[in-house]
Order: structure tokens, then sequence, then C-alpha cells
């Protein structure tokens, strides 16, 4: 698709707004189970970031009783070539034309760990595929009990190739990853609680009271310190511990001031 002319986010099957602190993107297309495509990740990228500071959480969700079922799967479909995005019309071009336009697709899914603010994602129902890799793409996932997720790439001849595969390690470990791309298996959410990839598992209808109580929490403490600490563990992995130390104290000579400052 011509990524140069973006969908308006509503047309594009996304809802998206900004209440104070919390901005909330509703994945909204519930008659295909919010299956996602290339104009929905392109008006996600640029809602996420033309956030100003003033938000500290951003919540994704669905609609309609799931998360998403992941790729639009008209997209692969031979006989709907002419679909801007289609497997056709995107083969057409050459490797690295495509290595590039996948690069693009990405975008929402890197935005979503900027450390400026918290991503949560709210899973009901489930998050397949290019589903669960948005729920991985986000800081911290809250599941409804009957909620699963599943990388089901590998079972339809794919990698999980929108910045999943790195999260989805640091949540669980090599292993695991590996186990559950392999076998694209369903993970239910309380298999995902204890393995770390679900940080809450409620009843379904609990969910918008836990919602809430996590982001009460989640902004309750100075902004500037909470972001800097977010940056400091985001890029812990990365950092050996020399330069992990040095980043701390250097976080730390601002906040110091800041604090004496009143
Ligand atoms: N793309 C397009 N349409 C989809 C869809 C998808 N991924 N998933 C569901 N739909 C559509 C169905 O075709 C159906 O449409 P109609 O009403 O016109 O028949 C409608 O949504 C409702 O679907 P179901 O009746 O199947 O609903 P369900 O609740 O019984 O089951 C489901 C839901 C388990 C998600 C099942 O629909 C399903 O397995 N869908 C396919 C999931 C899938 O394989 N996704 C691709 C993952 S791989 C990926 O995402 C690739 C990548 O990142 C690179």
């Amino acid at each position: 698709m011509n990524t140069d002319e973006p969908v308006p986010a509503p047309e594009a099957g996304v809802r998206t707004s900004v209440d104070g602190a919390v901005a909330t993107v509703l994945l909204d297309r519930p008659e295909v189970r919010n299956a996602q495509n290339p104009a929905m990740w392109a008006a996600i990228a640029d809602f996420l970031e033309s956030l100003t500071d003033e938000v500290r959480v951003v919540v994704v969700r669905g609609a309609g009783g799931t998360f998403s079922a992941g790729l639009d799967l008209a997209l692969v479909d031979p006989r709907e070539a002419n679909t801007p995005g289609s497997l056709v019309e995107t083969l057409a071009r050459s490797d690295e034309e495509v290595i590039d336009l996948i690069g693009e697709y990405q975008r929402p899914f890197v935005a979503l760990a900027d450390p400026r603010f918290i991503s949560i994602a709210v899973v009901e129902g489930y998050a397949i595929g290019a589903g669960f890799q948005m729920a991985l793409g986000c800081d911290l996932r809250i599941m409804a009990e009957d909620a699963w997720v599943c990388m089901k790439e590998p079972a339809l001849g794919l990698v999980p190739d929108l910045a999943g595969t790195k999260p989805l390690v640091a949540a669980v470990g090599y292993a695991r990853a590996l186990e559950i791309c392999a076998t694209a298996r369903k993970v239910g959410a309380h298999e995902a609680e204890r393995i770390g990839l679900a940080q809450s598992v409620v009843p379904a209808a609990d969910l918008d009271s836990t919602l809430e109580g996590l982001v009460g929490s989640l902004t309750a403490h100075d902004a500037t310190a909470v972001r800097r600490t977010h940056e400091l563990l985001a890029g812990a992995s990365a950092r050996s511990l020399d330069e992990q130390r040095l980043a701390e104290r250097t976080a730390q000579v601002g906040q110091l001031r800041a604090v004496l400052r009143g």
C-alpha cells in the first residue's frame, strides 16, 4: 500500500483518544475480530508518535470482546490481489523493498515501547499472530481469565516479524519462547501470568476496574522519576553493568537536583 497517504484512524479501523494522562488505542474492526492491516498500523504509529509528554499511559484494547485475530487474512488471499497491502501486490517488489515495507509496518509495534509512556495491552478473547505481537509490544499485559494468546505465524509458514520476538524472549526466556512459537499453540491467561507474559489475570467483568487501578498506581508518582526509571529498565539488557551503573547515576543527578528544588 502507499504509506505516503495516511488513512484517517477511524477508516483504518482504529479509534484513538486522549484523556488527560491516558491515551487509548482501540482496535475497532469487530466484524473481522480486529484483524490488522497496514492502514491500521500507520494510523496507530502516527497517533503514538504525536503524543505529548502529558501522556503517561497508553492503553491498547480491542472492540467487541476480542483483542485481535492478527493479520487480516484477506491480504494473503490471492483473489484479493488489488487490496492495498495484499501479499500479491507486496511481492511484486524487490526483496529490499519488501524488507523496507515491513520496517514501516513495524512502526507502531516499536512506538508502543517508547519509554515516554507505559503501554498496557488489555487482552480479552484472544490475541493471535500480529495481535499477540501488538500485546507484546506493550510494556504490560492485563488478561481476562478466559483469554489466550497464540504465535500463529509458523503454522502459516511465516515468522513473527512485527517486533514481537524480542519482548517474547525477554518476558519468558529463550526456551519457552521457542516452544510457544514453534508449536504455535494457544497459551491461556493463567499460564501467561505464571510464565511472565501477563502481569494481571482477572475475570472479564473486572478488566475495566483492574485497568483503572493500575493506571492510577502508574501515574501516582513523579512523572519524570517514573519516566527515567522506565528508560533505565528498558535499556538494561542492552547495557553492561558498568554502562548501566553510569546510566543510573547520570539520571540520578537530575532527579536529586529536582528533589532539592522541591
Ligand atoms: N483476518 C480476516 N478476517 C478474520 C480474521 C483474520 N485474521 N479472523 C477472523 N476473521 C473473520 C472471519 O472470517 C469471520 O468473518 P465472516 O463473519 O464474514 O465469516 C469473522 O471474522 C468471525 O470469525 P469466526 O466466525 O471465525 O469467529 P470466532 O470467534 O469463532 O473465531 C478466531 C475467531 C479464533 C480468531 C478465528 O476466526 C481464527 O482462527 N481466525 C484466524 C486467525 C489467524 O490465523 N490470524 C493470522 C495470524 S498470523 C499473523 O498475524 C501474521 C503476521 O503477523 C505476520
